[in-house]
């Protein structure tokens, strides 16, 4: 059997698909031939995002060009915000086949320093906005084959210090992911989740791993496959996911880690944490 990962004329939406991982979906997807639709809150990533998805090789060779590209600001926290986006997508490019809903926030603190407000954008950003996204997505999926994917976290089901806000809002978007599989799968809509691992050059990646050497050697030896990931190793897996050969994939939350999450909790600043302190 040849692999055909073809998805030329199919409308691709991937919520906080300007930057890092989400990005490389939207890339891996225009690379496949899709158009794609990209939403976040900054104006200036949105432009950034559509120039550099426009500016691709496979985009500059096509009739279509930059015109299979569509990019619009709004913040997963503005239900009425995210219902415009996907109107102006849906209007542009047709119903949706493939969603990818990506966009969150984070930062490491102590739950006792951590103040009400702090916790709660965390889950206004991760949880809430993910329901406002597959929520306002709904009436636009392409029905039956839409794809959903949404991106998760090993917080989801392992839980971290100074990471109170993400475990609780992430380990929501794994239920919301299973209970929509539950509720759309009669109507042909698959629903299920990426959980990265370490992903190398991205804000998450910046934010919660230990920045000096000596920690992130302690952080990839953590991983059984003994390397950090890569963008495209998150997009591959997204474009299986939304291609019928995971037709019968469904409610699935996969680790896309090097097998990270077996070692119960560690790859990041936890596990360098406790062994600097076990060589002290
Ligand atoms: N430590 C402790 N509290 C923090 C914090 C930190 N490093 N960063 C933000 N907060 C608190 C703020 O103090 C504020 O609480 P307060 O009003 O009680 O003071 C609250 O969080 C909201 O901060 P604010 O900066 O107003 O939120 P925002 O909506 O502008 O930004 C964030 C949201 C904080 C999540 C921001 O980091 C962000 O936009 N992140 C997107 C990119 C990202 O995190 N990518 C990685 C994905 S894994
Ligand atoms: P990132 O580059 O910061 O990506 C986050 C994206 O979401 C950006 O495009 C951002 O753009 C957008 N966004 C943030 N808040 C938003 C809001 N309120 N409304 C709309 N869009 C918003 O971070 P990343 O590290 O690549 O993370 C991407 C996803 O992977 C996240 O879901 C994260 O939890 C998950 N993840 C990452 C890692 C990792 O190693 N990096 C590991 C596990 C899981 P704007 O700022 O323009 O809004």
């Amino acid at each position: 059997m040849q692999l055909n990962l073809d998805f030329t004329g199919r409308h691709v939406f991937v919520f906080g698909g300007t930057t890092g991982i989400n990005f490389g979906i939207a890339q891996a997807f225009v690379r496949q031939g899709a158009q794609v639709s990209v939403a976040s809150r900054r104006p200036y990533n949105v432009q950034a995002a559509v120039e550099a998805l426009a500016a691709m090789p496979s985009l500059a060779r096509s009739p279509e060009g930059a015109a299979a590209v569509h990019g619009v600001c709004a913040d997963v926290r503005e239900f009425d915000e995210v219902g415009r986006a996907f109107e102006e997508a849906a209007a542009r490019f047709g119903p949706i086949d493939v969603l990818v809903s990506g966009a969150a926030g984070n930062f490491l603190c102590e739950a006792k320093a951590m103040s009400a407000n702090g916790f709660r954008v965390v889950v206004d950003i991760d949880l809430i906005g993910s329901f406002n996204v597959l929520r306002q997505a709904y009436p636009h999926l392409r029905r039956p084959g839409a794809s959903v994917i949404n991106i998760t976290a090993p917080q989801s089901a392992v839980p971290m210090r100074y990471q109170a806000h993400a475990c609780a809002a992430k380990a929501g978007v794994d239920q919301l992911t299973r209970v929509l599989a539950l509720e759309w799968g009669g109507e042909g809509v698959r629903v299920n989740a990426i959980s990265p691992g370490p992903i190398e050059g991205t804000e998450g990646f910046r934010k919660l791993m230990a920045p000096d050497a000596v920690a992130r050697e302690a952080a990839v030896a953590a991983v059984p496959l003994q390397r950090f990931g890569s963008t495209d190793d998150i997009a591959n897996l997204a474009l299986f996911l939304a291609s019928p050969y995971a037709g019968y994939v469904s409610g699935a939350v996969i680790p896309c880690d090097g097998g990270g999450a077996l070692d119960s909790v560690k790859p990041t600043l936890e596990r360098a944490g406790q062994e600097d302190a076990a060589a002290a």
